[in-house]
């Protein structure tokens, strides 16, 4: 599960997580024969309980592969609601098409190919939610570029903040270790936000905006 809490801490919160239905399961068996990177069931709970908690109805996703965190999104939001996926590559964007319309949720979720930043930034209304999952050394520009984007009360979400515990590791001088320790400073720095890192599998930051 790529967690960063202890193993048997990790599997006894993977052990009391209820039954996903059979699309799920699915996609979630396709990732780890693919190696695909997805949020996986504890973060995905994580996610679909923040939009519960907001009420949100809209919420931009960026960086959504096969559509895996799309679907927990879109089973929050409900009828009515909105969620934008966005991807870089059409190949995943057909396969989490055809996951959408399995998952019955195809009509609330838009599908959205190239950069998400550049998508984002074409979106002229504020979103619910955010929640950003890109390639980590443009966190900090998605920062920038997401708050405008965001009502007031919203929530940006962001995963892999803990980057597998690199995040603690002075030594480490990788470009997405440096984005991700610049991108939770300016997290955690923004009077706009009020933000709290979850320890869950690898670190899930939630900030509102205030
Ligand atoms: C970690 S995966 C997303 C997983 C997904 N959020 C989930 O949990 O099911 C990251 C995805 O973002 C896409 N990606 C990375 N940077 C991007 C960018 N700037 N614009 C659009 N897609 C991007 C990659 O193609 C990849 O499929």
């Amino acid at each position: 599960m790529h967690g960063i809490t202890a193993g048997p801490i990790e599997d006894y919160l993977y052990s009391m997580l209820p039954p996903r239905d059979e699309v799920l399961v699915e996609m979630e068996a396709e990732a780890d024969k693919r190696k695909i990177s997805i949020v996986g069931p504890a973060v995905g709970r994580v996610l679909h309980q923040l939009a519960l908690i907001n009420r949100a109805k809209t919420v931009f996703e960026m960086g959504s592969a096969i559509g895996y965190s799309t679907i927990w999104w879109a089973r929050a939001v409900g009828e009515g609601g909105l969620v934008f996926y966005t991807d870089g590559d059409r190949k995943n964007a057909d396969e989490a098409r055809r996951n959408f319309e399995r998952a019955g949720v195809a009509s609330r979720i838009t599908i959205k190919v190239g950069d998400a930043l550049e998508l984002l930034s074409e979106e002229k209304q504020e979103f619910d939610i955010i929640f950003n999952d890109v390639d980590k050394e443009d966190y900090p520009r998605v920062f920038k570029l997401a708050l405008p984007r965001l009502r007031k009360g919203g929530l940006f979400v962001t995963d892999n903040v803990l980057w597998s515990g690199r995040v603690a590791d002075k030594k480490n001088k990788e470009a997405s270790t440096k984005a991700i320790l610049e991108f939770n400073r300016l997290l955690y720095s923004s009077p706009d936000l009020f933000t709290t890192i979850l320890p869950i599998r690898d670190g899930v930051a939630v900030a509102i905006k205030k």
